[in-house]
């Protein structure tokens, strides 16, 4: 059964499973082990379309991939992300939310950003529009915080965070991803927000997890961030099938007689 918008705001203190998922077959398999939640994040730009960072991504991409996962998954609760800029100006924001729960099957929108986009995020939830907020490291503007790097270890920059996140949750948001900032930080946020939280790269004490499908699965190059456990190494599996397919046509072993008619 698909899980509301409800479940996620009763689930405080459960721990909920999000990963991201981009296309059919995955959706399907994520849907398959019982994650509680599907993110079609912009991380796609990078792990399938190869752009170097999330900031390419724009709006049809998301569209056309959030379709995808949703004819894979249609019992799960499926959220789909604002590319950056998107969501600039609320009319922005109402348009390309819009396209994404109307046209794309998503349940809720996710944006990055802690108190600089809470009057979005009000505009949005007062529409209607579910949304996860995300602070912490903010792929979408990593130049300006120095790159891909934990945040709010410094006091100053930790109270920021902290303030981004009760922000998020007074202009309405279901949840707030909190992605790569210390232990302790993420553990005093989820204990003073009533919403629940989604750890990537925070600990284990958030209320819920989140990884990029293929980094569990080892299908995004050789560099593994530390808050990544990989489950699988299905690039080096796929590799080494591919090449025997590639080795048994040249030899002539396939087709076999018992793929042939
Ligand atoms: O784009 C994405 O996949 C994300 C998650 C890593 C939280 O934002």
């Amino acid at each position: 059964m698909r899980k509301t918008v409800k479940d996620f705001r009763n689930a405080k203190g459960q721990r909920l499973v999000y990963l991201t998922a981009y296309d059919y077959p995955t959706a399907r398999l994520a849907e398959a082990a019982g994650v509680d939640a599907i993110l079609v994040g912009d991380s796609l730009g990078m792990v399938v379309l190869g752009y170097p960072s999330t900031v390419p991504v724009i709006l049809e991409e998301i569209l056309h991939h959030t379709k995808a996962a949703r004819r894979g998954a249609p019992n799960t609760f499926l959220v789909a992300d604002l590319p950056y800029l998107s969501y600039a100006t609320l009319d922005r924001a109402l348009s390309s939310a819009e396209r994404l729960l109307k046209e794309g099957g998503a349940d809720a929108v996710k944006l990055e950003g802690g108190e600089e986009v809470a009057e979005i995020v009000a505009g949005l939830t007062r529409a209607g529009v579910p949304v996860l907020g995300h602070v912490g490291l903010t792929p979408q503007t990593a130049s300006q915080l120095g790159g891909y790097k934990l945040q709010g270890k410094r006091p100053e920059e930790a109270e920021r965070i902290l303030k981004g996140a009760l922000a998020l949750e007074a202009a309405g948001a279901y949840g707030v991803v909190l992605e790569m900032v210390p232990t302790a930080l993420a553990k005093e946020i989820t204990e003073r927000l009533s919403i629940h939280t989604v750890g990537i790269g925070a600990g284990p004490h958030t209320d819920a997890q989140v990884l990029v499908f293929h980094d569990v699965v080892g299908l995004y190059g050789e560099f593994k961030p530390r808050f990544v456990k990989r489950y699988l190494e299905g690039g080096r599996l796929i590799q080494e099938a591919l090449t025997r397919y590639a080795e048994e046509v040249r030899q002539g072993v396939f087709p076999g007689e018992e793929h042939s008619f």
